[in-house]
C-alpha cells in the first residue's frame, strides 16, 4: 500500500524549491510523466486487493490533482520572477496612430472632373471594360479596314456568349463605346460623362501605358452647336486648370465626330513661351472632341436629322500630369507612397 501523505508532502516540498521552468518540468516528468510515479501507482491497482483498490484510486487521483496544481502555481511564480521589465508595456506612452488611407490621385482627379460636369447638368455613367467589336469600332464609324484601328487593335477575347458565337470581345481601347451604350439605352436629350479604364497596345514609357483612364463626354439634343462644345470645354478647362489658362481648338480627325478638334492649353511650365515639357511649342494637347457624326446616330437608330450632339474624350493621367507637373505616367501605377501621399 502507498503512503500517499508522505509522497504528497515530499512532492510539494520539491516543487516549492523549484527555481526555474526546467526544474519544474523535470518534476512533472518525475511524478506525472509516462514513466513517472503516478502511472506506476495506477498500474499497481491490478495487483491490489478489492479493499485496497478504491483507496488507491482515490489517493492517486487526489495526489495527481495536488501535484498538477502545485506545478501550475510554481510555473506562474517562476515566470513572474524572471519577467524582463523592459518587455513590460508602458501604458503612459503615446499610442501609435493608425495610418489613414485616402483616394488615389487619379480617383481624385476623376471625381474633380466629373463634379465639374455634374455642376453643368451632366450625369455620371460607366460602361463595361470588355466591349464588343461593334461598340468599340463599327458603331463609331471605324470600319474593319480603317487605319485608325491599328493603334487600338489588341487584347481580344473570344466570346463565350452562345447567342454571339465566334464574335470577338475586346478590352475597350477608349471610352467612346460608352457613348453607344448610353444611346442604345436612352433617347435624347442626354448629357453624360463616362469615366473608366481603357487599354492600348502601347509599349510602356514615360508618356504611354497599356492601361490608363479616360473620361468621355456626350451631349445630345436638338440644336446642339459647335459653339456649345467650345463654350462647355472652355468653362471646364478654366474650372479645372484656373481662369488664367489659355486654350485653342485645333482641327483634327476622328471617325465618330465631324467636324473634330483637339484642344490644347498653354504650357503650365513656360506659360506659352516654349520649353522642353511642351516640346518648344508652348501648347499641350489635352483632349479630343467634335460634333457627333450622323453615322453614329444611325448606328444606334436615332431618327435621321433630328438630333445633333457634341462629344469629347480626355486622358485622366494627362490632366493630372499637367495640373501637378508630373513627368512620368508610370509613377501613378507603382504604388509608391512617397508619391501618392503628396495628394
Ligand atoms: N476616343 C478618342 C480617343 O481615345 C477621343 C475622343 C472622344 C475624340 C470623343 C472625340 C470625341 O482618342
Amino acid at each position: 500500500m502507498w503512503n500517499f501523505d508522505d509522497i504528497q508532502q515530499k512532492a510539494l516540498q520539491e516543487i516549492d524549491a523549484c527555481r526555474d521552468l526546467d526544474e519544474a518540468e523535470a518534476l512533472r516528468v518525475k511524478y506525472l510523466g509516462r514513466k513517472g510515479l503516478l502511472p506506476e501507482i495506477f498500474a499497481s491497482l491490478s495487483q491490489a486487493s478489492p479493499e485496497e483498490k478504491p483507496l488507491i484510486g482515490k489517493g492517486a487521483n487526489q495526489l495527481r490533482a495536488r501535484i498538477t496544481e502545485a506545478l501550475e502555481g510554481i510555473k506562474k511564480r517562476v515566470q513572474e520572477e524572471t519577467f524582463d521589465p523592459t518587455q513590460r508595456i508602458d501604458v503612459t506612452l503615446p499610442g501609435v496612430a493608425p495610418v489613414l488611407g485616402h483616394k488615389h490621385i487619379l480617383t481624385q482627379i476623376i471625381d474633380d472632373i466629373c463634379q465639374i460636369f455634374v455642376g453643368l447638368g451632366f450625369v455620371v455613367q460607366e460602361g463595361p471594360e470588355m466591349e464588343t467589336e461593334f461598340h468599340n469600332f463599327s458603331a463609331l464609324n471605324i470600319p474593319v479596314d480603317h487605319p485608325s484601328r491599328d493603334a487600338f487593335d489588341t487584347f481580344y477575347l473570344e466570346s463565350k456568349d452562345p447567342g454571339n458565337p465566334g464574335r470577338h470581345l475586346l478590352l475597350r481601347s477608349h471610352t467612346s463605346p460608352g457613348q453607344i451604350c448610353i444611346m442604345e439605352k436612352y433617347a435624347p436629350p442626354l448629357a453624360v460623362v463616362i469615366p473608366g479604364k481603357v487599354y492600348r497596345p502601347d509599349a510602356v514609357d514615360a508618356s504611354h501605358s497599356f492601361m490608363f483612364y479616360q473620361i468621355e463626354g456626350l451631349l445630345v439634343d436638338e440644336h446642339v452647336k459647335f459653339s456649345d462644345l467650345k463654350g462647355l470645354l472652355t468653362v471646364f478647362c478654366k474650372r479645372f486648370f484656373g481662369e488664367e489658362i489659355i486654350m485653342r481648338f485645333r482641327p483634327h480627325f476622328f471617325p465618330f465626330t465631324e467636324p473634330s478638334a483637339e484642344v490644347d492649353i498653354s504650357c503650365y511650365i513656360c506659360k506659352g513661351k516654349g520649353c522642353s515639357v511642351c516640346g518648344r511649342k508652348g501648347w499641350l494637347e489635352i483632349l479630343g472632341c467634335g460634333m457627333v457624326n450622323p453615322k453614329v446616330f444611325s448606328a444606334v437608330n436615332y431618327p435621321k436629322g433630328k438630333y445633333t450632339g457634341l462629344a469629347f474624350g480626355l486622358g485622366v493621367e494627362r490632366m493630372a500630369m499637367l495640373k501637378y507637373g508630373i513627368h512620368d505616367i508610370r509613377i501613378f501605377f507603382e504604388n509608391d507612397n512617397r508619391f501618392l501621399n503628396q495628394f
